[in-house]
């Protein structure tokens, strides 16, 4: 009988001194520079090639058939006989049954539904007047668990609805700012100086304080002057999104988890946790703004912690995985000893001086499945559950492909058009993410309904 060679596994037998001779020298520093050098020349020749985008982002339009089924829930028959009665309404574009709208066109159809419509259908999404917009902050320290899809998806799902969205990219890797087509050339554009104006308006108060003392005042420099100048139109930008807004990212952001320990180090009584806070509550972003979303970094930083003080609503994704629920859990543990000692600190001082004791409060915390496979992780997802109990989402965001097939022009089930996929594709696709919208939508209506019984209380005392 012949006996069979069995081939050995890849990794057995390997010579060390071929493999050496494999390597090249050693590596210093220098050599990131060169790298970092050819790709550049790599993405120019790319680029040349056409496979760069071409820095102007676009939204598509939508068909009556989205429009209809989607964005304002009415008989497409119905749609029609309006427009035709209506000739000074965006008639949309197209020939034949199908017209096509931009957004614009679906957000002053969708007005005039409101005005003219059956009152008991939902055409303008709730918010009660008089109370300010919810920042809702997307955060898990374990990296690639859908945070960004997560936050972009509901940025762009609320829009539709037609909720105005500032979008805030706190982390330096920028990947939100690709999705929403922001150009950030440098940290001025970015959250940086809001955060740099907040100490420097901190050192300010101080220096008053000094004077009075007799004390020498603690110069500001360069940075910090620029930076008390800096105002929301400076770092906000618009997208191709009619109703969302972008404070955008890049690589120098990460020099504020530098930056932020030494202005504390100069200012113990720098509240560093605050700056996202006070800049939203001072420059009027809660009022012009329903809603603000926060993407994070996948670390528990400067930033992230400025994002999560800030937020009313948190929502952290985690796939249904053991690594990823473990590592969810440390970072529960993380939020609770650090937000834990700054009260601690906060109020051991604000007791010495017999001022009211501080505390952070969010209207709600969710753990919140992504990437969530029936077929493999039902187990694993309801074992999850039951220890997250009301902590966690109910819906289960599904695994889709449409999500991971993002081009460069295009992000996300909303801005693909579904007619380059199977229609039976989209529409499970488009679920996940309508129905992840659809239970946020009720964290943040059903929050602003209780602020909304709390201001009313408290009028009704005065
Ligand atoms: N529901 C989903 N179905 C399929 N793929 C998804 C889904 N959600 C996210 N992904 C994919 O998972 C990957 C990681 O997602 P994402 O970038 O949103 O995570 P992240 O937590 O923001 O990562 P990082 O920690 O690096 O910021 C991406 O390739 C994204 O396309
Ligand atoms: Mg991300």
């Amino acid at each position: 009988m012949k006996k069979i060679e069995q081939p050995l596994p890849p990794y057995l037998n390997l010579d060390p001194e071929a493999a050496a001779a494999k390597l090249s020298d050693p590596i210093d520093t220098a050599r990131f520079a060169k790298a970092a050098s050819f790709c550049a020349k790599g993405r120019e020749d790319l680029a040349k090639r056409g496979y760069a985008p071409n820095g102007q982002k676009r939204l598509r339009k939508f068909s009556t058939w989205e429009v209809t089924k989607y964005l304002i829930p009415i008989a497409p028959a119905h749609l029609r006989r309006v427009l035709k009665a209506n000739p000074d309404l965006p008639q949309g574009e197209g020939e034949g049954g199908s017209k096509w709208f931009t957004l614009e066109e679906i957000l002053a159809l969708r007005n005039f539904f409101a005005q003219e419509g059956v009152s008991t259908k939902e055409y303008l999404p709730y918010r009660p007047e008089g109370i300010p917009a919810k920042v809702a902050a997307v955060a898990n320290f374990k990296g690639g668990v859908g945070k960004t899809s997560t936050a972009a998806h509901l940025a762009m799902s609320a829009a539709l609805d037609g909720y105005k969205v500032l979008v805030i990219d706190l982390d330096s890797q920028g990947s939100m700012t690709s999705i929403m087509g922001g150009t950030v050339p440098d940290e001025w554009k970015t959250v940086f100086p809001l955060i740099a104006k907040d100490y420097a308006q901190s050192l300010v108060a101080e220096n008053r304080v000094r004077v009075a003392q007799g004390k020498p005042e603690i110069p500001l420099d360069e940075t910090l002057e620029e930076a008390l100048k800096t105002t929301a139109d400076d770092v906000i930008q618009e997208t191709h999104w009619p109703n969302i807004d972008l404070i955008g990212a890049q690589l120098n952001l990460y020099w504020a988890e530098f930056q932020i320990p030494v202005w504390r180090q100069h200012m113990r009584g720098w509240a560093l946790w605050d700056a996202l806070t006070n800049f939203l509550e001072d420059e009027g972003i809660l009022d012009n703004y329903d809603l603000v979303l926060l993407d994070t970094p996948p670390a528990l930083g400067y930033l992230t912690i400025n994002a999560l003080a800030a937020a009313d609503i948190l929502m952290v994704p985690l796939g249904a995985s053991f690594l990823e629920f473990d590592s969810t859990g440390r970072f529960f543990d993380m939020l609770y000893t650090t937000f834990a000692s700054i009260e601690e600190g906060e109020n051991a001082a604000l007791r010495k001086a017999g001022l009211p004791e501080m505390k952070f409060e969010w209207d709600v915390v969710r753990a919140l499945v992504t990437r969530f496979d029936a077929s493999q992780q039902t187990d694993m997802a309801n074992v999850i559950q039951a220890y997250f109990g009301d902590f966690m989402n109910a819906y289960r965001q599904d695994y889709t492909a449409l999500v991971g097939q993002a081009g460069e022009q295009v992000n996300g089930i909303y801005e693909a058009d579904y007619r380059d996929f199977n229609r039976d594709t989209y529409v499970r696709g488009r679920e996940a993410f309508d129905r992840t919208y659809a239970e946020f939508k009720e964290l943040l209506i059903g929050s602003w309904w209780r602020d909304l019984q709390v201001m009313e209380a408290e009028d009704g005392e005065a």
